[in-house]
């Protein structure tokens, strides 16, 4: 099993409809897939983090580098684990900037015990928490 991160930059402001349509495919594809993980927005900016069997997270990613809706995809990191962070969530989601985002994600990954992906999840609610 292994675990990605990565960040990316959406084409427009992704809007309600178009974060549904990412959603509601994600979580029908994931789940056939048996991949689980979290997807955050801040602005224009995407963190995701997808985990699950090798094989179906590499043609999961091969999808979603292929998707027009964002672009400047840049892959924080890719790593073997043995326990997944977000078992619960064929794709689990938070938007930014309701409340504060830092706080928001750092109750997401409250039960996430990786430091390393949590520091992640909080440089980008960091940079992300002034709207943008
Ligand atoms: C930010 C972002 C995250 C996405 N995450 C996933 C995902 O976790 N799983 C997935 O199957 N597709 C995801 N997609 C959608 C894929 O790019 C692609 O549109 C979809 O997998 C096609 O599925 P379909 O052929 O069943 O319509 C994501 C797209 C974007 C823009």
């Amino acid at each position: 099993m292994e675990q990605l991160v990565y960040v990316s930059t959406s084409r427009v402001m992704p809007d309600s409809a178009t974060i549904e349509a990412i959603l509601s495919a994600s979580r029908r594809n994931n789940a056939r897939d048996g991949l689980t993980g979290l997807l955050v927005t801040g602005g224009r900016r995407f963190l995701q983090v997808l985990e699950g069997p090798s094989e179906q997270l590499a043609a999961a990613y091969t999808r979603i580098r292929a998707d027009e809706r964002h672009f400047a995809l840049v892959q924080l990191s890719r790593r073997p684990i043995v326990a997944r962070s977000f078992a619960d969530w064929s794709m689990g989601f938070e938007q930014g900037y309701a409340t504060s985002l830092a706080s928001v994600v750092e109750q997401l990954t409250e039960r996430v015990a990786d430091p390393d992906l949590k520091a992640q999840f909080r440089s980008f609610a960091e940079m992300h928490s002034q709207p943008a």
